[in-house]
């Protein structure tokens, strides 16, 4: 019978395949070796081909098979090379996890129309794509699976200061809600995971927009070091709300806050959203 539970147990990966967008740095290379360390064969890509590389050695000295491929998952074509290079190589995939991802600090009246095209068309279209790419042969083999979303405490609850950040990772959120009670009859489960400040490279790469640009970025990674919360945390919860097939998965305290603030006090939690924003400010 069919049911609406996900089967995956990620406690030993062993004879799974799982694909990882962004696999390079940060949260996305942790979970690859996490998985690689329970025993998953990989198929992972990214735009930085050294990360990339850097990341696949580690896994296949593991004893792991691994496809790596450089895939803006922006281009939907590069991302359907991808897919069908991981589907001519493995029998199929267990796991896809849509995890490559950038940021963009400003307030709105300071981000352009570019900003936003560039960050909707990786954030939120990246995600699309790698959905696209994959589940339609998940669905064919009828094994089940698990799509992994990465969204953000960002797409929880609107940051002033990520105006369009917050935009794309609240899209992401409403993409994995409405595709998990689609993919349900198929044995899919689709879990969108909200992190909240995560020590990674992002701080260095997001484009802030505004004034003061070198102080904010250098009050930003402080934030973010003293935080203290790393990917490999990040990378175990995701794995646990695999296992659980949590529809939502906030990761971190202020995450978990958030989540709870937003649904059962929204005024409060946007007066919290204020005072995070200047942060960023
Ligand atoms: N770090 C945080 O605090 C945090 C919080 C919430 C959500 N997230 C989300 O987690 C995900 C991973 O972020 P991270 O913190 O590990 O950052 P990161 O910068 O360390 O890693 C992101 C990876 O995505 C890759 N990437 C960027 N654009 C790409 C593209 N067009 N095509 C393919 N690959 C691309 C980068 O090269 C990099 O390897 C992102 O979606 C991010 O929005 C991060």
């Amino acid at each position: 019978m069919l049911t609406s539970r996900s089967r995956i147990s990620t406690s030993n990966l062993n004879d799974h395949v799982v694909v990882i967008t962004g696999a390079g740095s940060g949260i996305g290379r942790e979970l690859a070796l996490l998985c690689a360390a329970r025993g998953a064969d990989l198929a992972l890509c990214d735009i930085n081909e050294t990360g990339l590389a850097e990341t696949a050695d580690v896994a296949r000295s593991a004893g792991r098979d691994v496809v790596t491929a450089r895939v803006d998952v922006s281009d939907a074509a590069q991302m359907t090379a991808f897919a069908d290079a991981t589907l001519g190589h493995f029998e199929g995939v267990d796991v896809i996890v849509n995890n490559a991802g950038v940021g963009l600090i400003g307030g709105f009246l300071d981000t352009t129309v570019e900003d936003w095209e560039w960050l909707v068309s990786i954030n939120l279209m990246g995600v699309v794509h790698g959905c696209s790419a994959f589940i339609p042969a998940m669905i064919e083999r009828g094994h089940g699976g698990h799509v992994v979303n990465l969204a953000s405490a960002a797409g929880l609850l609107a940051n002033p200061q990520l105006s369009a950040y917050s935009a794309t990772k609240f899209a992401v959120l409403g993409l994995s809600e409405a595709l998990r009670t689609e993919l349900a009859p198929e044995r899919i489960g689709v879990t969108a995971i909200c992190p909240g400040v995560i020590n990674t490279a992002i701080t260095q790469t997001s484009p802030i927009r505004g004034e003061n640009i070198d102080g904010r970025r250098e009050n930003l990674a402080a934030t973010y070091k003293k935080r203290g919360y790393t990917p490999e945390r990040v990378a175990r919860n995701i794995l646990r709300a695999v296992d659980r097939d949590r529809a939502v998965a906030p990761i971190a305290a202020e995450a978990h806050l958030m989540y709870v603030l937003s649904r059962a006090t929204p005024p409060l939690a946007r007066w919290i959203s204020g005072k995070l924003a200047a942060v960023a400010k």
